[in-house]
């Protein structure tokens, strides 16, 4: 990842996906405040209707465009809008997501794969819908994909979430792998928030009753112990600033799980 000077980011154009609330919304203020202009997605019209009037009364200009993730011809026409409103992308944030909570066997089969529909599926369309485009511009642009914590870890009864971010991640870094290889200037960064206080887990599915009890423990344990949105939202901008691939919202937490998942596999042991 090239450094990127964040002054140069003024008078370009940003698309954050699942904007219309928590990190999404933090992303795309952090953008405005450095003077790019900021398209919003979601499928929550209410929330992206909230998120595009305060960034307009703040000055930016914006464009909110629902679009539901899952649907490649809905990003798509995402990308089309985008380009022709405000021309060439300089940064892509592939951030819808949503949690899942229950263990593997009892999880129903719609709702897995509907969490894979949004967490992979949907960062793979917007990789689809806006590589060709910046390819094509030949100008410098990064694509951001929220993996999360969770995409280096593995946890008991958020199997179908992990996967899913285990996963986004893979495609992440084969996407930095395929950029590189191919000279252009784009560039490739993760973002992988620990604990941030939003409501995803209220807004998650849950199956059987083991999916309940972590659901309302893990919504009250992002309230008591999660950064801010915003403060995910800076250590992004930052990570970009300093040229990292891996971003992280707690640095220190992120290196005592990775050196564990390290231990783990070098070490040939089982899950623990
Ligand atoms: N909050 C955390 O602790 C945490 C930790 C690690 C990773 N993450 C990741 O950060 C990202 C943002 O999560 P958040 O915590 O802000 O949650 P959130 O629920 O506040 O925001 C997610 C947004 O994505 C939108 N969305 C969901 N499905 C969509 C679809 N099919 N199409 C378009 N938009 C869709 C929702 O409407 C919502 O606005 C997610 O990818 C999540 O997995 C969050």
């Amino acid at each position: 990842m090239r450094a990127i000077d964040l002054r140069d980011l003024a008078d370009t154009t940003a698309v954050v996906t699942g904007a219309a609330s928590g990190i999404g919304a933090a992303i795309a203020r952090h953008a405005a405040a450095l003077g790019m202009r900021v398209a919003l997605a979601d499928f929550d019209t209410g929330g992206l209707d909230r998120v595009a009037a305060e960034l307009t009364e703040a000055g930016a200009e914006v464009l909110a465009v629902r679009c539901d993730v899952t649907v490649a011809d809905d990003v798509e026409r995402l990308a089309a809008a985008v380009t022709e409103r405000f021309g060439p992308v300089r940064l892509l944030v592939n951030n819808a997501g949503i949690e899942s909570t229950g263990r593997l066997w009892e999880l129903d089969p719609a709702h897995f794969a509907r969490v894979h529909g949004v967490n992979v599926a949907g960062v793979f369309h917007g990789i689809r819908s806006f590589v060709p485009r910046m390819l094509a511009a030949g100008t410098p642009a990064t694509v951001v994909n929220t993996a999360s914590i969770g995409a280096v870890t593995t946890v008991a009864a958020q199997a179908a979430y992990v996967a899913s971010k285990h996963a986004a991640l893979a495609l992440t870094e084969c996407l930095a792998l395929e950029l590189a290889e191919s000279g252009a200037p784009v560039t490739v960064a993760a973002l992988l928030p620990g604990p941030v206080d939003t409501a995803i887990y209220a807004n998650a599915g849950a199956d059987g009753a083991a999916g309940d009890a972590l659901r309302a423990r893990m919504q009250g344990f992002l309230r008591e112990r999660g950064v801010t949105p915003e403060a995910a939202a800076q250590s992004l901008f930052d990570g970009l600033a300093a040229g990292e691939f891996w971003i992280y919202t707690d640095p220190e937490r992120a290196d005592v799980l990775l050196r564990q998942r390290a231990e783990r596999l070098t070490g040939h042991l089982p899950p623990a």
